[in-house]
């Protein structure tokens, strides 16, 4: 059984390599490195002893991408390449739009060509906008408010209206909420180019030195110490999560939208204060204004994840502390050494 994982060198595509490989499956990897580097792919072989095709060609090259699939027997295809960022994504939405709508449109037209029909794509909590109520389930409303956000939510229509056109296809959506943690190694984790904008990363900095202190955006939010509350989800349980989406495909037909996060909400402070506990690392931190965008509070109602795929997440935010800082440790910077 041969998977093809296309973004398989970034933070979420590489703890996912790690677990179908260990699982059993063969898998090619399509990246660009637009936002990773081959190391993490080394890494991988490194930690599971195992070796796998790798092509790095953008998703929007259609001839590379076409290549691809010619060379190999692909049964499923997990998609994760894509961009990321919120504010880079309300700076140059065009980019954006081209690299994550088009670049979904080519490679869901080449599976086509190929009578490739299971599909297992990355989307986020970010569809939902500000949730009315929480916790989140997946017939709650959609309205992403940034770009970025869009991107999703478009591609999961399209991904419908492909299903409509044709039943063979297996399409699942993961919406995934607030990924953080590192694999057990310390070997794979998240390696952000620039300035963190996301919290672990940020407070996986000040704890190394590289950053003096977390600046908390905002401290009179609804919330239970007026600090934003997230669904932190531990990358390992998400990739796991992969696991049970692609046996659901890989065994039926249809297309499902699942919520993938732990359930439960945590505050800045509430992540601060376990990452001192569990790392007895010191994190000096002040308050600053909000951040234009954000919301009180977002986390997953995981019901439907729970009872239609098995799937729970089983690590908590200790562990997801303690694995953030270890992989950071090992690699100061990344993984550019
Ligand atoms: P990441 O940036 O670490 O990984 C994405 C990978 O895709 C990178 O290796 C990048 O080089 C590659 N890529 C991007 N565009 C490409 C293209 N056109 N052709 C080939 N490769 C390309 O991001 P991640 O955190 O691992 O996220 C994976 C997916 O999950 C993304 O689609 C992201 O939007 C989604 N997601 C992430 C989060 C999160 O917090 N990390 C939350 C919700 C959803
Ligand atoms: C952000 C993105 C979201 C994306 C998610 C995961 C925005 C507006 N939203 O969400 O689209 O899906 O990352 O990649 O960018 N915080 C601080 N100080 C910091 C960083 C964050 O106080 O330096 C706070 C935030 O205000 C928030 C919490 O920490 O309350 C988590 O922030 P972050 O990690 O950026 O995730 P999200 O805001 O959920």
């Amino acid at each position: 059984m041969s998977i093809l994982v296309t973004g398989g060198a970034g933070y979420i595509g590489s703890h996912t390599c790690i677990e179908l490989l260990n699982a059993g499956y063969e898998i090619v990897v399509v990246d660009n490195f637009f936002n990773s580097k081959p190391e993490a792919l080394k890494r991988i072989t490194e930690i599971t002893k195992k070796s796998f095709s790798f092509y790095q060609a953008d998703l929007l090259d259609k001839t590379a991408l076409e290549k691809v699939f010619s060379e190999n027997n692909i049964d499923a295809v997990i998609h994760f390449a894509g961009l990321k960022a919120v504010n880079e994504s309300i700076k140059i939405p065009l980019h954006y739009y081209h690299n994550n709508v088009t670049g979904t449109l080519i490679l869901c037209e080449i599976m086509k060509k190929y009578n490739i029909k299971k599909l297992i794509f990355s989307s986020s909590a970010n569809v939902y906008g500000r949730p009315k109520y929480v916790p989140v389930t997946e017939d709650s409303s959609l309205g992403p408010i940034n770009p970025y956000g869009r991107t999703k939510l478009i591609i999961e229509e399209i991904l419908n209206d492909l299903y409509i056109s044709d039943h063979n296809w297996s399409i699942s959506l993961l919406r995934y909420f607030n990924p953080i943690g590192a694999h057990e190694s310390g070997k794979i984790g998240e390696d952000p180019n620039d300035i963190p904008n996301n919290l672990m990363p940020y407070i996986n900095q000040v704890a190394i030195g590289k950053r003096e202190k977390v600046n908390i955006f905002g401290k009179d939010y609804n919330t239970h110490d007026g600090t934003g509350v997230r669904d932190y989800i531990h990358v390992v349980d998400l990739a796991k999560g992969h696991l049970k989406a692609l046996e659901m495909v890989l065994g039926t037909t249809g297309i499902d939208v699942f919520n993938l996060g732990t359930g439960v909400g945590y505050s800045v402070l509430d992540l601060i204060k376990s990452y001192e506990n569990i790392t007895s690392q010191k994190i000096p931190y002040g308050f600053t204004q909000r951040r234009a965008g954000d919301i009180d509070k977002c986390y997953a109602d995981t019901t439907k994840a729970n009872e239609k795929l098995g799937w729970k997440a089983a690590k908590n935010l200790e562990d997801m502390c303690y694995d953030s800082w270890k992989w950071q440790k090992n690699n100061p910077n990344g993984y550019r050494e």
